[in-house]
């Protein structure tokens, strides 16, 4: 199972006092010495983490891929394809929301389509940020994703037992699906050291992107160790099952 470090709380807290530290790029170098799979990066309509110099600079600077997340806007279309990041990961975005708090939703789809288009036509791997749902996860394979990612939010946010094992059950389900359509299954959103092995049972998720608790751990334990500790769960589960 690959592991995506998600850098955008590095730049939530640089910009809380403007200036450059603590500098993403600086963190993703740490991320990627750490032998971690890729960098994702979101940038958001009101930039309210990274920015276009943090990408152009993590795309020039790193050796391991680009995830970047976008919302699917003709500006945001025009910067991928200008930039030519790996992969693209294509997300909802509300300006008024603290966080992607759930799936897109592909039924109502022509600006994801014509998104997903330009995107592959200019030889950028292209996934989906869905929720754990059999019907979109159809829709994806049939509008030409590559990938979906599994939004994990529901899961690991559940306030009860049986929420939570219903949850997972949606997503172990989601992820044969996904699979058996072509689809490389990803996921992400709320990921930590506990919720985390239950997702790397599943063997059909081929990677996790995981941000605001590593950065957060880091704070505590530094971010070297927080991101070795979480690997080691997720390959010591992982050897279990496969
Ligand atoms: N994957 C996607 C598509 C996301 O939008 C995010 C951030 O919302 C993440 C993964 C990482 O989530 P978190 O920061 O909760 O680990």
């Amino acid at each position: 199972m690959r592991l995506g470090i998600n850098i955008d709380h590095v730049a939530t807290i640089r910009n809380a006092r403007g200036g450059n530290h603590p500098n993403p790029l600086e963190i993703a170098i740490i991320a990627e010495k750490c032998n971690v799979d890729n960098i994702t990066a979101h940038l958001r309509e009101d930039r309210r983490h990274v920015n276009e110099n943090d990408i152009k600079s993590l795309l020039s600077k790193l050796k391991i891929p680009l995830n970047f997340e976008m919302a699917a806007t003709s500006e945001m279309i025009s910067f991928a394809v200008e930039n030519l990041p790996y992969a693209c990961c294509i997300v909802p975005e509300k300006r008024e929301e603290i966080t992607t708090e759930g799936g897109l939703n592909l039924k109502s789809n022509k600006e994801i389509i014509d998104c997903i288009n330009q995107l592959k036509d200019a030889g950028i791997f292209c996934s989906l940020f869905i929720d754990p749902d059999i019907e979109q996860i159809d829709i994806a394979s049939e509008i030409g994703a590559d990938a979906i990612e599994i939004h994990t939010g529901k899961y690991c946010d559940a306030l009860s037992e049986s929420i939570m094992v219903n949850e997972l059950e949606n997503i172990k389900k989601s992820a044969i699906f996904a699979k058996s359509k072509g689809l490389d299954v990803h996921a992400g959103h709320g990921l930590n050291y506990k919720n985390i092995s239950e997702i790397a049972k599943i063997e059909e998720i081929t990677e996790v992107n995981i941000g605001h608790f590593l950065i957060g751990e880091a704070i505590k334990i530094g971010i070297t160790e927080a991101i070795l500790k979480m690997k080691s769960i997720i390959d010591n589960t992982r050897k279990v099952v496969v």
